[in-house]
């Protein structure tokens, strides 16, 4: 077995000082595990960029390598709950934040956080969607099981070009909704109806007037995945007995909205985790993902890059200039 492998590096030289390259390590750098795994492909998610560049909310531990996807083949499984050469997901848990995670080309891992990669969906596809697909679809799922229906109005996703915005608009839409995407990119547009949004409109149009204790009712439901004042705004003009599923916090974390929204009109406000997903949850997903919810054009909806390319899109991300999910292509 090869022990030698490529990976990113992160290294803190000194305080608040954070470096990265691309090194070659060998299996004995990685954590205790009883899984080995030759990762294939990628994702880059927000996690990761913040983990990349040392926030300690993500990482404290250097050197370290991010990634909290990663998809490939089975090494070695000392419990032999999987076999050499079957293909697995790993996704969240502790990956890429203490754990060296899917920016190196092998991860060692507890078995118990790996999914066989489900029938209907190639290494390739899986990271394509990736935690933002699994964030998506639990989203979606979310309000599938509130009862919002197609028939009762627009879903509002808020960081619509991001990887959970855009998935969760393709989602959305393959599953029938009207979907009003929202974004700080007016130049998406066409991109994102083709995606399957019905209406794009701007950050600064959704925020107008949105100080107002309550707003007028317009969505029948929100995917949110900024956070803060954005968040606010979306809870007040929700419909009666609508729902409101939030994941991020890219705006910001906190959240200053009055009680009106939920004791007035019944709206149900919903966390969504994919981190410490439990597992049967976690497999139902990628099984709903494959069969149903994978969008027709996940092709067209990522940019790919080998781990040279990464530095470029993490700072992309970190600025939110980024226009398309990334992809990490981890073979020679
Ligand atoms: N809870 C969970 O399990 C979970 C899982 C995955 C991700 N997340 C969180 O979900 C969020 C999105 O993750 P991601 O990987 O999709 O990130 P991403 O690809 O960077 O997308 C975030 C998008 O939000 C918009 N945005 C960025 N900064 C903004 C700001 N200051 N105000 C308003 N909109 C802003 C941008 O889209 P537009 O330009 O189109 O507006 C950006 O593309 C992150 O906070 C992440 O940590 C949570």
């Amino acid at each position: 077995m090869a022990t030698e492998f490529k990976a990113l590096l992160v290294e803190q030289p000194e305080k608040k000082v954070f470096n990265r390259s691309i090194v070659t390590r060998s299996l004995d750098d990685l954590p205790e595990g009883e899984l080995v795994v030759k990762v294939y492909y990628s994702s880059l998610n927000f996690k990761d960029a913040l983990s990349a560049t040392g926030n300690p909310g993500v990482t404290r531990n250097f050197p370290h390598t991010p990634g909290i996807d990663a998809a490939g083949e089975v090494v070695s499984c000392a419990d032999g709950s999987f076999q050499p050469g079957d293909q697995v997901i790993v996704t969240s848990y502790d990956l890429g934040m203490e754990t060296d995670g899917g920016f190196g080309q092998m991860i060692r891992v507890p078995s118990k956080w790996a999914v066989k990669l489900p029938d209907g969906l190639t290494l390739k596809e899986s990271m394509m969607l990736g935690t933002a697909g699994i964030t998506a679809a639990l989203s979606v799922q979310e309000l599938i099981e509130s009862g919002v229906k197609p028939e009762y109005g627009p879903i509002l996703v808020t960081g619509a070009t991001g990887g959970v915005g855009s998935l969760a608009v393709a989602m959305l839409g393959k599953a029938g909704y009207k979907v009003t995407a929202v974004t700080g990119k007016m130049d998406q547009e066409d991109y994102l109806k083709g995606l399957g949004a019905d209406t794009v409109i701007s950050r600064e149009t959704l925020m107008t007037g949105g100080e107002r204790p309550m707003l007028k009712t317009t969505w029948a439901g929100v995917v949110d995945c900024v956070g803060g004042d954005m968040l606010a705004v979306a809870i007040k003009s929700t419909k009666y007995g609508g729902a409101v599923t939030c994941c991020g916090l890219v705006g910001s974390p906190d959240l200053n909205v009055n009680v009106f929204p939920f004791i007035l009109r019944g709206v149900r406000l919903i966390g969504i985790d994919s981190a410490e997903c439990p597992m049967d949850k976690r497999i139902s997903v990628w099984k709903r993902m494959a069969d149903q919810l994978k969008p027709a054009g996940l092709e067209e909806m990522v940019d790919e890059v080998g781990l040279d390319g990464l530095e470029e899109k993490i700072q992309g991300m970190l600025k939110a200039q980024l226009k398309r999910k990334v992809l990490v292509n981890l073979q020679d």
